[in-house]
């Protein structure tokens, strides 16, 4: 039986590059038919390598909890769980980073733009990022982990980590695999179609959020920067901004691309992005409602949140008392 383990960062408002890159994936996964485990969680900790607001940190945990529900995932399949909840993932990144260098997580390009961004100086947690990342993966011995292609190189990081342990103690961890979609991995600003879609974009019609008003949403995709050739074809290049689109149509249209040229290749730019905006918001609109119902829904998101940290803990522990075990600390053989 195989072990799915994902997360995202409560850090913002979630956007549709977070839905096709990631979270619709987890969804696809959990309903594929095949018997399988699969872990999602909150990553709480991952959200507090840079400065975070208390009470809106609190309420976009909450709330990501209410998202991973209302986008399809059933917490009677999959574990949903917050982080921090399961003190293991931080035990795991330090007795991780003792086989971590320091050269190979200064060389993280995530380490490097962000830390560009920092103003109140950079802290150490968001250097050891990738370890604690790594530790959320291999304490559930994870075989794959769906995710978005800006978490590639964390992934490789968490394989090597997984290889270097092995070799160091004897055989431990599984080395899992990512899971990068062909199409969706990389969803793009809207107005700067070169540059990926991000929660913390400061030009709020550059991202397309979950949450958006369906006239919002149509607004954002009828501003989108494309280019004056007038032609609808996949060439992200030198057409990024109408291969942006076209990816988006193909993913929540569940088509591939050259379906979804073949449909639109005839159009104007204008009546293209209305289609593409009506893709979106028939995709949007069900999740925002179901979001709607249960986000006020206390005791039952507690249930679940519970529930998930209950079955977590049970095999992360199992896994750090394991670790520990094979390094030597503590006493037990
Ligand atoms: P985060 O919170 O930045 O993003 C969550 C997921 O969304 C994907 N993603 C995108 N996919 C396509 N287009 C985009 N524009 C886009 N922006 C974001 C990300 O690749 C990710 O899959 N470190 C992770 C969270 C994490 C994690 C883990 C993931 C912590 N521990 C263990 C997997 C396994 C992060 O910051 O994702």
């Amino acid at each position: 039986m195989k072990t799915i383990v994902s997360g995202v960062q409560p850090s913002g408002t979630l956007t549709i590059g977070n839905y096709l890159g990631a979270i619709k994936n987890f969804v696809d996964l959990q309903n594929n038919g095949e018997e399988k485990e699969l872990f999602v969680f909150i990553a709480d900790l991952h959200a507090i390598t840079v400065p975070q607001e208390p009470a809106k940190l609190r309420n976009s945990i909450k709330g990501l909890a209410a998202l991973y529900i209302a986008c399809g995932l059933d917490p009677n399949v999959t574990t949903l769980f917050i982080q921090s909840e399961v003190t293991a993932h931080a035990e795991m990144a330090y007795l991780l980073q003792t086989i971590t260098y320091i050269g190979e997580l200064e060389r993280m390009t995530q380490f490097k733009d962000k830390k560009q961004k920092q103003v109140e100086g950079v802290s150490t947690a968001l250097l050891t990022y990738p370890v604690l990342m790594a530790g959320d993966i291999l304490l559930y011995n994870a075989d794959c982990v769906p995710v978005g292609a800006d978490q590639k190189q964390h992934l490789e990081l968490t394989r090597n980590l997984a290889i270097r342990f092995n070799s160091k103690y004897s055989d431990t961890f599984k080395v899992p695999e990512p899971l990068i979609q062909k199409t969706g991995a990389k969803i793009m600003s809207l107005q700067e179609p070169t540059k990926k879609m991000s929660k913390s974009d400061v030009i709020d019609k550059a991202s397309i959020f979950i949450l958006d008003e369906p006239n919002i949403i149509r607004k954002k995709i009828a501003s989108a920067v494309t280019d004056c050739d007038g032609v609808i074809k996949y060439d992200p290049e030198n057409k990024p901004g109408i291969s942006n689109l076209l990816t988006i149509y193909s993913c929540c249209k569940n088509i591939s691309i050259d379906e979804a040229i073949n449909e639109v290749k005839d159009l104007n730019y204008g009546e293209f992005k209305k289609l593409v905006g009506d893709a979106v918001v028939d995709v949007l609109l069900p999740i925002q409602t179901k979001y709607k119902e249960i986000i006020n829904d206390n005791k039952y998101l507690d249930e679940v949140l519970d529930k998930g940290a209950e079955k977590a803990n049970y095999f992360a522990n199992k896994m750090v008392a394991k670790v520990k075990r094979k390094i030597g600390v503590g006493r037990k053989k």
